[in-house]
């Protein structure tokens, strides 16, 4: 159904005032339409919740048995993270995973994705196991359920075993074992307790960031290395989800992606052939070859060097029939056409284009999730779409013990809007995850940027809940 004018606001105000005994507080308007919704305009079962992840929160990089991650090596170099933190102690999510639980239970989220550490639990990458890391994630997951909060494990955000790295990393085939390897050990360990399993976080972001451009764990820079990368996460990533399909009955299976809403500069050919490159190297990379389409050649001639990475069999074993798709959405890309190779294309930045931007200067712009969304949707292989990750960084400041983050709320407002609008129109959302219930560390930005709806003094680790944070407990309840 599409939602027009006066006629859409007055439906959605009516299912806010019917369905529920919804207080005024609770119904809310988005800036971007101008349109009021609340809660239960999503549907009963759709799942609010929360995500972050272990290198960015747990701290005790080296405590209880753990193993060295490639981040834990990286950060731990000069130079390669702003102002040269790292994430060692970070949120102490390590110690203070209850207080934090109770909080995303206090904000009246029902979700809460976190990842596990690999090294944690094989400190060597593979073999022996590390007791005392499966012992914390237990007592993660019993926390979560004891305060009605359904624990979403990610199997892989970002932190590799430094011991793996040495051997190649993501560019080495035998990823494929020591992946498998990996996510055997902890299906069958949690497996009973936790049903819902996404694979990989988002493996345009540390692929290209980390083979590609350098900037990311582990800091290597070759399109061969990132060819190979590509191919076999490829590879791991339904290989997960056939692992997790054996050992994990009645599981609900799913891989997040990163997403750009990609525009054109203007409707210049050339930059609209620029824009489907674009967009072929990042949305649609990842996602076709998971449904059998294999990888986007057609608009990016280059990738069919990925082809020399193949061995017999490949073109089946890539493929995997997730149950969900977990959409990450952050902003939006405008290109151009361009010189730079194999790409021929270039982003003008949101700060030459003079838009609304978050202190990591990307462009703040909520109708592209609802684009994306509706992108995805179109994709047949599809059942369903989750936003697994959405969120906003802006210089948080304390006021009389307070965060009134209110440009947060607006934009949290304006991307709930954007689903809403997607599934008026028929596209299957059923969920959605804000990043992230607590400051953290931010990867190569360190704790510059913050994204939390509870904020941390990280010199005590005092926790308090921002504004935003209080807007969900309302809107929520
Ligand atoms: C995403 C990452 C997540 C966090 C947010 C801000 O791309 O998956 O770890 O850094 O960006």
């Amino acid at each position: 159904m599409k939602i027009t004018g006066i006629a859409g606001l007055g439906l959605i105000l009516t299912s806010c005032f019917n369905l529920s005994k919804t207080k005024m507080s609770k119904v809310v308007k988005s800036v971007w339409s101008g349109f009021v919704f609340c809660k239960t305009d999503f549907g009963a079962d759709f799942k609010w919740g929360v995500a972050a992840s272990a290198f960015q929160t747990e701290g005790a990089w080296d405590l209880d048995g753990k193993g060295e991650s490639t981040w834990d090596h990286f950060s731990h170099k000069s130079g390669k993270i702003e102002r040269d933190e790292n994430a060692d102690v970070s949120a102490d999510f390590y110690h203070r995973y209850e207080e934090d639980i109770d909080l995303i239970a206090s904000m009246n989220f029902k979700v809460f994705r976190f990842s596990l550490s690999w090294p944690r639990i094989l400190p060597e990458g593979t073999g022996k196991i590390n007791q005392k890391g499966l012992d914390f994630y237990h007592r993660v997951i019993d926390k979560c359920l004891a305060v009605g909060v359904e624990p979403w494990i990610t199997i892989y955000h970002w932190d590799l075993p430094q011991v793996l790295e040495a051997q190649g990393g993501w560019t080495n085939r035998k990823i494929l074992d020591w992946f498998s390897e990996y996510t055997e050990v902890v299906t069958l360990e949690f497996g009973e307790k936790v049903k819902n399993w996404m694979v990989l976080n988002e493996q345009f972001s540390f692929i290209a960031g980390g083979y590609l451009a350098g900037f990311m764990a582990p800091g290597r820079r070759s399109i061969n290395a990132f060819f190979k990368a590509v191919h076999h996460s490829v590879l791991c990533n339904a290989e997960g989800g056939r692992i997790i399909r054996k050992n994990v009955p009645d599981s609900n299976i799913g891989t997040t992606f990163f997403t750009t809403y990609i525009e054109p500069v203007d409707q210049n050919e050339k930059n609209i052939e620029a824009a489907n490159r674009v967009d072929a190297g990042i949305n649609r990379l990842f996602i076709e070859p998971a449904l059998g389409l294999g990888y986007p050649v057609d608009s990016l001639r280059v990738l069919k060097k990925i082809r020399k990475f193949y061995e017999e069999g490949d073109d089946k074993l890539m493929i995997f029939d997730f149950d969900f798709i977990g959409i990450q959405y952050y902003f939006r890309s405008v290109v151009e056409n361009s010189v730079i190779p194999y790409i021929h294309a270039k982003e003008i930045i949101a700060a030459e284009r003079g838009v609304p931007m978050n202190e990591m200067n990307y462009e703040i712009y909520p109708e592209g999730l609802y684009h994306i969304l509706k992108k995805f949707s179109q994709y047949e292989g599809i059942r369903k779409l989750l936003v697994t990750e959405n969120g906003t960084c802006i210089l948080d400041q304390i006021e009389d013990g307070q965060v009134h983050d209110d440009q947060r709320i607006d934009f949290l407002k304006n991307h709930l809007y954007s689903i809403l609008k997607a599934k008026k129109e028929g596209v299957k959302v059923d969920g959605y995850f804000v990043w992230s219930p607590t400051d953290n560390f931010e990867w190569d930005k360190g704790f510059r940027t913050q994204f939390g709806l509870v904020y941390i003094d990280f010199h005590t680790q005092q926790r308090i809940v921002k504004d935003s944070g209080m807007w969900f407990t309302e809107f929520l309840k």
